[in-house]
This record gives C-alpha cells, sequence and structure tokens, in this order.
C-alpha cells in the first residue's frame, strides 16, 4: 500500500500504478514529478528520457531527433521497447507515474499487455485539463527546442487527433479521474491527491 506523506492528516493515496494524461504544457511533468515523490515511486517520462538520447546523441536519439523537433510521435514500436525496458526495473515494481505514455491507442493496448505479463494493473489515469490558450503560453514560456510557436501547435494537433481518444478509452474502464489544470501548481496537486483517495 503506497503511504503519501506530504500531508499527515491527508487520507493516503494508494495507487501506485498512475498515468498522466494531457496536451503539452497541461501540467503532466510537473505534477508526475510532484505525485511520485509523494508516494515513493519513479516519475517516468517519456520525453524526458528521448531528450536525453537526443542529447547523448545516442542510436535512440539520433532516431528521434527530428521526429521530435517536427511535433510529430515517435512509433509505437520503438516507445514500446522504451517503456518495456524502464518499467522492468528495479524501482518501477512497487509502482510509477507515467507521464508521456501511452498517446495512442496501440500504446495503451501495449501498456496493458506490458503490465498483464507481470500481474501488475494500472490502477488510474489522470487527466490534467487546461484551455489551449493557457497551454501555448506556458509552453511559450519555456525555452526547450520544441517549443516554438509553429511546433507547439502541431503538437497539439497530435494530441487531439491520437492521445484524445485515449479519453474514452480509459473512461470506459472506469481508470479515468479528471482534474483540473488551470489553477497553481499545488491547487492541481491537491487535486489530483482528492482525485486519486480511494483508488488502487
Ligand atoms: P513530452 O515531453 O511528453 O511533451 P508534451 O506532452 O508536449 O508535454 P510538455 O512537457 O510540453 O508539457 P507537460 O504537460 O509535461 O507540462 P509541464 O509540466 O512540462 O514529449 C515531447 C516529445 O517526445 C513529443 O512531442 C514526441 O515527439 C516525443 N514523445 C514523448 N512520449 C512519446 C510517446 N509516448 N509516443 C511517441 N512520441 C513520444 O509544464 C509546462 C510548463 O508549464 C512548464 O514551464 C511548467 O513550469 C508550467 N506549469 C505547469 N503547471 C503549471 C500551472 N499549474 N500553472 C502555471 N504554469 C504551470
Amino acid at each position: 500500500m503506497g503511504v503519501d506523506s506530504t500531508s499527515s492528516d491527508a487520507k493516503p493515496v494508494t495507487a501506485m500504478r498512475i498515468v498522466m494524461l494531457g496536451p503539452p504544457g497541461s501540467g503532466k511533468g510537473t505534477q508526475a514529478e510532484i505525485l511520485a515523490e509523494s508516494l515513493g515511486v519513479p516519475a517516468i517520462s517519456t520525453g524526458e528520457m528521448l531528450r536525453e538520447a537526443v542529447a547523448a546523441a545516442s542510436t535512440l536519439g539520433l532516431r528521434v531527433n527530428e521526429i521530435m523537433a517536427a511535433g510529430e510521435l515517435v512509433d509505437d514500436e520503438t516507445m514500446a521497447a522504451v517503456v518495456r525496458d524502464r518499467l522492468a526495473r528495479d524501482d518501477a515494481q512497487k509502482g510509477f507515474v507515467l507521464d508521456g505514455y501511452p498517446r495512442t491507442m496501440s500504446q495503451a493496448t501495449t501498456l496493458k499487455e506490458i503490465l498483464d505479463r507481470s500481474g501488475r494493473r494500472l490502477d488510474a489515469v489522470v487527466q490534467i485539463d487546461v484551455p489551449e490558450g493557457e497551454l501555448v503560453s506556458r509552453v511559450l514560456g519555456r525555452q526547450r527546442a520544441d517549443d516554438t510557436e509553429e511546433v507547439i501547435l502541431q503538437r497539439l494537433a497530435v494530441y487531439h487527433e491520437q492521445t484524445e481518444p485515449l479519453v474514452a478509452h480509459f473512461g470506459e474502464r472506469s481508470l479515468l479521474r479528471d482534474v483540473d489544470g488551470h489553477q497553481s501548481i499545488e491547487d492541481v496537486s491537491t487535486s489530483i491527491r482528492d482525485a486519486l483517495v480511494g483508488e488502487g
């Protein structure tokens, strides 16, 4: 059972295998780090893993560099290998907060297969809602290579086309927890905690 140590009088969050879902700039990465730390599990960001590969100029990094710079998705097969390896590591056995995966229906199927094979299951999918204008201004306020206006608009288009269908998919499986992401970082964290209490 997970023990959330952020507040001694708050009810504990027992969900330990969590996916963060939301458009670019919604705060998935920010909130994944906060939640993962409070649960004592790793925050696993596929975007961050790919950026590290690009920075290291590894075989993977050289392959995905242009795709990421254009705001497109890396292919499902490559992502399956990345996530399968990461979730097999010791620190992910107790739980994880997955940020940026799955992003397509095929990736959702792959994640279920990876977890099924090791006798694990997802506890919850947190969807962070933020108005589109706010997303763009947040992302443009940052200095990442894929944060130009043209690329952010492409990342949003890709999100709507390929990732948004996962909202209904996880909703049908009763895993979806909606959170208002248009609040301060602290208030979003509290809303996520509240949405997760009793899960897992
Ligand atoms: P990825 O790194 O996952 O990028 P993203 O989904 O576009 O998300 P961002 O990192 O831009 O936003 P976020 O929602 O994490 O928000 P954050 O907390 O950073 O992926 C990058 C690329 O990698 C993809 O485009 C693709 O090419 C590839 N990729 C990754 N995973 C893949 C997959 N599964 N399949 C295929 N390809 C994949 O916050 C954003 C900003 O807002 C920050 O400056 C933050 O400080 C600020 N902020 C956060 N919360 C708040 C708040 N409440 N109020 C005000 N500001 C806030």
